[in-house]
């Protein structure tokens, strides 16, 4: 575990922090997608005041301030100690946000029926087995909580370095659209959605987002 917080450290200190004001003049906002002023919103999420909600890998926070600055009374767990840092010196202000520095598994571990929405946006769910991660998920979340996340969708045919990164500290699940529902359901989660956002003009790869409830 040291080796894979190491290479997050790494990743958080090459990250650039995010603008302060999006295209439409917001200084909060969620982003699904790896571009700019790009996807759906929160909305898929559902009411979110006073719903407890939890992020898996929230980074720099900019996520989740959003929902907080909506009602919710939110959570953010980060790997990296830096982001937790980086969160809290940018978001600090917010009320009903928090941040903590947990691996995922084990703050869900600890966490049994915690929550009424649990995201991910490139986060966690990506980087962890989900045979361990979805039950975990499932058992955090009230009733018909939401589980929504999104990733890069896995790319067809042998993957350049594939073997690589075996060898590395991070590994990915890449799973497709119709292998996650499938993953999903075995886990208990029903009304699985699991859809590829275009991606916009001029760019080639659209992001997978996955939405279920508990
Ligand atoms: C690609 S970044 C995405 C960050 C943020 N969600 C965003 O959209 O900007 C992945 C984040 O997940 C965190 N992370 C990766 N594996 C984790 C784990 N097992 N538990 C908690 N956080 C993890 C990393 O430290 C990193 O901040």
């Amino acid at each position: 575990m040291e080796a894979v917080t190491a290479a997050w450290e790494r990743y958080a200190a090459g990250r650039t922090p995010r603008r302060a004001v999006n295209a439409a003049g917001a200084t909060t906002w969620l982003n699904w997608t790896q571009y700019a002023d790009h996807g759906p919103d929160e909305s898929l999420l559902g009411p979110l005041r006073g719903r407890r909600v939890l992020e898996l890998g929230s980074g720099s926070g900019c996520n989740l301030a959003h929902l907080a600055t909506l009602g919710a009374k939110c959570v953010g767990i980060d790997i990296a100690p830096s982001q937790r840092a980086k969160a809290e010196a940018r978001w600090g202000n917010v009320p009903d946000l928090t941040f903590r520095t947990a691996e995922a598994a084990e703050f869900l571990t600890d966490h049994p029926d915690s929550f009424d929405v649990v995201l991910s946006i490139f986060g966690p769910v990506w980087f962890t087995a989900p045979t361990a991660l979805l039950p975990l998920v499932r058992q955090s979340l009230s009733a018909g909580g939401v589980f929504a996340f999104s990733h890069t969708p896995p790319k067809a045919g042998p993957q350049p370095g594939g073997s690589l990164r075996e060898a590395r500290a991070v590994s990915r699940w890449d799973y497709s659209a119709d292998e996650w529902a499938d993953l999903l359901a075995s886990s208990g989660f029903s009304n699985v959605t699991a859809d590829i956002i275009a991606p916009p003009e001029g760019e080639e790869e659209g992001t997978l987002l996955v939405r279920a409830e508990a």
